[in-house]
């Protein structure tokens, strides 16, 4: 009798279509999800393949403009993992001997005597080529721990370290000058920072920027220039490896 009825009101065929358009549905979505991905890593390939020749040839500043790059921050985890592993060992050779000493001349001739905020300090590199001057006081703070620990470990006399966010740090210290050596590429809004750093300046004070030169590098240049005075610039090349920085002084307008 229910067999009947259903017979009688749905009709097999009626069933079997919904069946097919059913599994059809299924197989359908499964056959564009798989083209969509086919095409999304074709397009990947491909812009790795025109970024190519652009990356390999063209002029930093062209860069800037055809690959618009963006900034990203990277977790502490792995700056930590980098740094106990050496991956940033190389700060420490003669390579980097230059932007160090271009800082360093830099804070004696524009603040001798100066109290020093160190943004990314790093392991204290910096630290040790200031503890040759008389500056008055050094604090340098780094997201990574491993980093300060080896900073701490260089027992530089009157250096500070503490482990903090750069994004989220606050001070009611005023300093003569502040140093982001390195660091403003792994920031998103780098300029913002800058200016909110600014603000824990000493009337008179400086920052000192220094940056590989490279594509987001440019762009970030363009941005702090709108906001601050460039007292000085130096472009450094290492020769042997042919790496350029920008190494800068900058006050706020
Ligand atoms: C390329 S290293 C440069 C280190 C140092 N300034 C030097 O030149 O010797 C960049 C440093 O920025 C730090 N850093 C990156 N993002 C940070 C953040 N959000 N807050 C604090 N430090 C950060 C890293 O832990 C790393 O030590």
């Amino acid at each position: 009798m229910v067999a009947e009825t259903i017979d009688k009101h749905i009709p097999r065929t009626s069933i079997r279509i919904f069946c097919i358009c059913t599994v059809s549905a299924g197989f359908w979505k499964e056959v564009a999800l798989f083209i969509a991905n086919e095409i999304a890593s074709t397009a990947r390939l491909l812009k790795k393949v025109l970024e190519w020749p652009i990356h390999k040839f063209m002029p930093v500043a062209i860069k800037a403009v055809i690959l618009s790059p963006r900034n990203t921050s990277i977790s502490d985890k792995t700056w930590n993992h980098e740094y106990d592993s050496g991956a940033w060992d190389f700060l420490s050779t003669t390579k980097e001997v230059g932007r160090y000493s271009v800082i360093l001349g830099y804070c004696l001739h524009f603040k001798p005597a100066a109290r020093i905020l160190d943004v990314g300090c790093g392991t204290g590199i910096l630290a040790h080529w200031l503890s040759s001057a008389a500056i008055s006081s050094y604090l340098g703070i780094d997201l990574s721990a491993a980093a300060i620990e080896k900073a701490r470990q260089l027992n530089i006399q009157g250096a500070e370290f503490a482990v903090a966010d750069v994004t989220a740090f606050k001070t009611s210290e005023v300093f003569d000058v502040i140093v982001f050596n390195e660091i403003l590429y792994y920031l998103k809004t780098p300029e913002d920072h800058v200016r909110r750093f600014a603000q824990s300046l000493a009337p008179g004070g400086i920052l000192i920027v220094s940056m590989w030169h490279h594509a987001d590098g440019v762009n970030t240049w363009k941005r702090l220039r709108a906001g601050f005075e460039e007292l000085d610039r130096v472009r450094l090349v290492h020769v042997p490896s042919g790496i350029k920085w920008n190494v800068a002084v900058l006050r706020p307008r």
